[in-house]
């Protein structure tokens, strides 16, 4: 199978008169494009500038954990949104993009990912994509200065490429479909989606697709391990559980993650 690298023109060809498609820069090796585009923010640069990159040294995933980024086989791509709104506006926002991104990925591989709530997308029960959102806000914390949206999907990995302890977790779209993903067209479809995000059409498709709820789950937070019962999501992403007692709650994404019983 021919290794394309990932190409800016080959991108822009495929985001024909799309505004962002001139913001699109695409890096051989960089630490993490979420840090590269923070430094980019903090001088300046434009709503929906996107930095894409082969390779990540030091990619990084939620609750401080890392994100192996190797090269030539991966989508890692980072979005700067200068939305001007308060930041409860944006509680949704990392569920909404998975949304877009599972869109993507069923235009580019016609396979539909499922969603693990709440930044997951998964094929055969394997994670495919993670979605690390970071804010930087005004002084007064009254506003969003903005937002990088971080995304890397695994495209094109052999099972056997992921190493413990990703091994029999994580994996790739070619690995549970066969199909073989064109990276550029792949990564042009996630940037024309999340440029398409509305607050609006995304909650039917987001609990359709989250494999959680009508579930036990284990939610794990730095206080400790609780099961519970996945009931439903929420318009902020929120995801409403009912402890064992019968009370129903919501718990945010901010410190905690959830696992299957
Ligand atoms: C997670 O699964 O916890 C989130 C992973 C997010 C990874 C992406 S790859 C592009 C962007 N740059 C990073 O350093 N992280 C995000």
């Amino acid at each position: 199978m021919t290794r394309e690298m990932l190409d800016r023109d080959a991108i822009r060809r495929h985001l024909p008169a799309h505004p962002w498609a001139e913001r699109v820069e695409v890096l051989d090796t960089v630490g993490s494009t979420n840090l590269y585009l923070k430094r980019l923010a903090a001088d300046g640069a434009a709503h929906g500038s996107v930095v894409l990159a082969e390779r990540q040294t030091a990619g990084r995933g939620r609750l401080g954990r890392s994100f192996l980024s190797e090269s030539g086989v991966g989508v890692y791509l980072s979005v700067l949104l200068r939305p001007n709104c308060p930041p409860k506006s944006l509680m949704s926002l990392t569920a909404q993009t998975a949304v877009a991104v599972r869109r993507a990925i069923g235009a580019c591989c016609g396979v539909l990912p499922q969603i693990k709530w709440v930044n997951d997308l998964l094929l055969n029960g394997k994670k495919i994509c993670g979605i690390l959102t970071e804010l930087s806000m005004e002084a007064d914390g009254d506003r969003v200065r903005y937002a990088i949206v971080g995304i890397g999907v695994n495209c094109n990995q052999n099972r056997g490429d992921f190493p413990a302890p990703l091994a029999g977790i994580a994996s790739s779209i070619f690995a549970e479909t066969g199909v073989w993903v064109d990276r550029n067209r792949l990564a042009a479809g996630i940037i024309r989606a999340v440029s398409e995000l509305t607050e609006t059409d995304w909650l039917a498709e987001y609990r359709s697709a989250c494999v959680n709820l009508g579930r036990q789950i284990r939610i794990l937070s730095p206080d400790g391990e609780q099961t519970a019962f996945a009931l439903s999501v929420d318009e902020e992403g929120a995801l409403l559980v009912r402890d064992p007692d019968g009370n129903v709650r919501r718990i945010n994404s901010g410190e905690v993650s959830i696992r299957e019983i």
